[in-house]
Parts: C-alpha cells; sequence; structure tokens
C-alpha cells in the first residue's frame, strides 16, 4: 500500500506518504499554516518568480557545495530548521532527524518544544547542533534551557522571534489538534484507522516536552494547542534588550529567528547576532507576511557583510537552494522539508530527503556552471 522509500523522489511524495500514515490532526499540524494559508504557499512560489540564468563550458567535474554559517562548517549548503513535538510523527522523533543530518554533514537544530533531551542529543551527534530558544515568561525556566545547551555542547543558539503570540492555525482548531493529543472520541477514530502509528506512539514511552515538563505541565501532561502555548506561556514583554542579554549570557553564535525586515536585521547586526534565519515560521504565524526568499536581496544589500543570511522556509528542491544564496543568503532551512519524511519512513526516510537534496544541489550547481557556493551570484538571477 505504502510506495517504497527508494521512489520518493521529492519533497511531495514524501508528503502524501506522511498523510497515509499520520492520524488527520497530526498531519494537519505539519501541513497546516496560518489563516488562509497564503503566506506559506508564497513561501515555495517566490522562488518560481525568480529564473536561474546558467554559465556554460565551467568544468565542473567536481563541485564543492560546503558552506559555514554561525562558523559551522556544513558539506551541504541547507540545513534542518528545528521543528516542535518530533517523537509525535515518528517514534524515534529528534534522535532520527539528528543522526540523518549527521550522516549529511549539516546541521539539525533542536526546539525548546523537543522531545529527546538537549544531554541526549549533544551525546548522539558530533556534527553542528542549533538549539532553538522559545523566550518564556519562566525566567527560572529560560536559564536553565539555555545552560542545557551550553552543557549538551550545542553550538550556536537560535531565539525565536516570530512567535509572540499564537498563529490563527485554523485546521487545528478544525481537528483539535493538541500536545499531547487529547484522547476524544474523534481522536481515538483517528488512531484506530492509522493503527501502525498508535502502536508506535503509545508503545515509545511517554510522550513529553524534555526540557519543559519539569516547568509546565501543558505541553506534556495536560493537552494544550500550540497557539495556546505560545500566548500563554511566551513572555509578551521581549525585546531588544532581552535579546541582548540572552546573547551576552549564551556566549556562543547566536542568531535571531524570524526576522523579516532591513531595520530588524540592522538591529540584530548591533546586538551582536551572528545570523539571522530570514523567516515567518513556515507560514504558521502572520499571514500575509512575505516570502524568505522574496527579502534576501535586501537584506543582503543592507546587512549581508557583518551577518550571516539564512533563508528559512518554503525550500523544495535544490535550485531554490541555489537562489536563494545567489540573492545573498549563506544557506538555508527549512521544516516541512524533512519532516514529512520523518513521519514517513523515521532516519532513513530523512536520509533519503537529504540525500535527494544534496543530489539535486549537485546537478543543479553543474548545470548551472557554479563550482562551489561563492561562485554563485545575483548575476545568475532574473526576476520576471
Ligand atoms: C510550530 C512551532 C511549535 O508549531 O514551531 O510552528
Amino acid at each position: 500500500m505504502f510506495r517504497p522509500l527508494k521512489s520518493c523522489s521529492n519533497v511531495g511524495d514524501f508528503r502524501l506518504l506522511a498523510k497515509q500514515r499520520l492520524p488527520g490532526p497530526i498531519f494537519n499540524y505539519i501541513d497546516g499554516a496560518a489563516d488562509d494559508e497564503v503566506t506559506y504557499r508564497r513561501n515555495t512560489q517566490a522562488f518560481e518568480e525568480c529564473d536561474l540564468v546558467p554559465n556554460v563550458l565551467a568544468g565542473v567535474e567536481d563541485v564543492d557545495m560546503s558552506v559555514t554559517v554561525m562558523g559551522q562548517k556544513l558539506a551541504m549548503p541547507v540545513f534542518c530548521s528545528p521543528t516542535a513535538l518530533q517523537r509525535l510523527f515518528h517514534p524515534d522523533g529528534e534522535r532520527a532527524v539528528a543522526l540523518a543530518a549527521q550522516k549529511f554533514g549539516t546541521m539539525f537544530g533542536v526546539s525548546s518544544l523537543g522531545t529527546v533531551t538537549l544531554k541526549e542529543i549533544g551525546e548522539l551527534i558530533s556534527t553542528p547542533k542549533l538549539f532553538q530558544f522559545y523566550f518564556h515568561k519562566d525566567r527560572g525556566l529560560n536559564d536553565a534551557m539555555a545552560q542545557k545547551a551550553q552543557a549538551s555542547k550545542f553550538d550556536a543558539l537560535a531565539l525565536t522571534v516570530d512567535t509572540i503570540t499564537g498563529g490563527n492555525r485554523e485546521r487545528d482548531l478544525r481537528t483539535g489538534f493538541t500536545s499531547p493529543p487529547r484522547l476524544t472520541l474523534k481522536s481515538l477514530a483517528s488512531f484506530a484507522v492509522h493503527p501502525s502509528w498508535a502502536v508506535n506512539y503509545f508503545a515509545s514511552g511517554g510522550f513529553e516536552l524534555s526540557e519543559l515538563k519539569d516547568y509546565i505541565k501543558e505541553g506534556s501532561n495536560v493537552s494544550i494547542s500550540i497557539g495556546d502555548y505560545f500566548a500563554t506561556m511566551l513572555d509578551q514583554s521581549m525585546n531588544w534588550k532581552d535579546a541582548e542579554d540572552l546573547r551576552a549570557k549564551w556566549g556562543g553564535p547566536f542568531c535571531l529567528k524570524g526576522v523579516m525586515s532591513v531595520e530588524d536585521a540592522r538591529r540584530a547586526v548591533d546586538i551582536g547576532a551572528d545570523a539571522i534565519m530570514v523567516s515567518n515560521h513556515g507560514g504558521r504565524q502572520l499571514d500575509g507576511s512575505r516570502a524568505p526568499f522574496d527579502q534576501i536581496a535586501e537584506l543582503a544589500d543592507a546587512v549581508g557583510d557583518r551577518i550571516d543570511i539564512i533563508c528559512d522556509g518554503g525550500i523544495r528542491r535544490g535550485t531554490h537552494v541555489l537562489k536563494a544564496i545567489a540573492a545573498g543568503a549563506k544557506a538555508c532551512s527549512g521544516g516541512r522539508m524533512y519532516l514529512y519524511a520523518l513521519a514517513a519512513a523515521g532516519q532513513p526516510g530523512v536520509e533519503r530527503a537529504l540525500f535527494n537534496l544534496r543530489t539535486e544541489i549537485e546537478r543543479d550547481m553543474k548545470l548551472a556552471g557554479v563550482k562551489n557556493i561563492a561562485a554563485l551570484n545575483r548575476d545568475m538571477l532574473r526576476w520576471r
């Protein structure tokens, strides 16, 4: 019934597999976005409105796609963005993504709303690790998370700045999706028609948000929607001073995740951030906001020589990565591009997703006539 992994050649193939395997509320949590999902769609469409102008006869038998971002050398120019609740999608959760990222020499981001401890991830892989920090009202929790990320040898910290309140995710409202899943008649019925997911979920030990559970019962022992979690647990008074203080406390490579405007990018430089992830949270927060790719060129012109720009969101193809870098990004990152694959097949699924992307990037670099990432520049792009 399920198609074999080898025949999954793109993100859309994995999406279909994930849809078959996951109960509806969980699939829709991954697949859905805010309001009318205009920004979510736009994140990928933006790439389609910009063409590559290839060069030829460039002697491309060996291409080098490595990049350095936030001081981390990555073997490929795209990495796994932090995403929440991974053990809900596959029993191995973050462990599977961490090991797959390590195999491909790229960075793995772990969310504050992760389901495996930072300690375990730190011991599991030696390749670059990014911790995605959600700034909570509970300052004791904030300090504990930063300390654990340090103790677990995380290489960089990304402060999320685009979730000051919950996005209006109407699919989640409709399905009643919560963390942990609420056991209602409706959800039990959706588990019953996905028995292999249900057996894995209930057999794989208690579900919890590993770094939060000792401080906040919602999300681990008490069901809550992600929108309500953001709206009630995160600190809406968070400001630039808080970001600057966190950077100083952390001391290592520091990034703001969710910066879109030139003004904010300049302030990120002022507070000493090493990178910005240009992101609208996969279209899950402010619908109608601009796509990351559409913002890259103006951000690169303003601050590209002072801060690493990461294009986060909408990446489905190798050519998308090349376009973002040609426009001025140092690297790209994405969530759904590997999450569907995690849900579809665990670690081998994520490996296949990364393999597909790496294969495309290599082929596309050859076809575009570039031997290394530094050779990509805006002369190769034309907006229609
Ligand atoms: C999301 C958060 C948790 O659901 O990253 O978008």
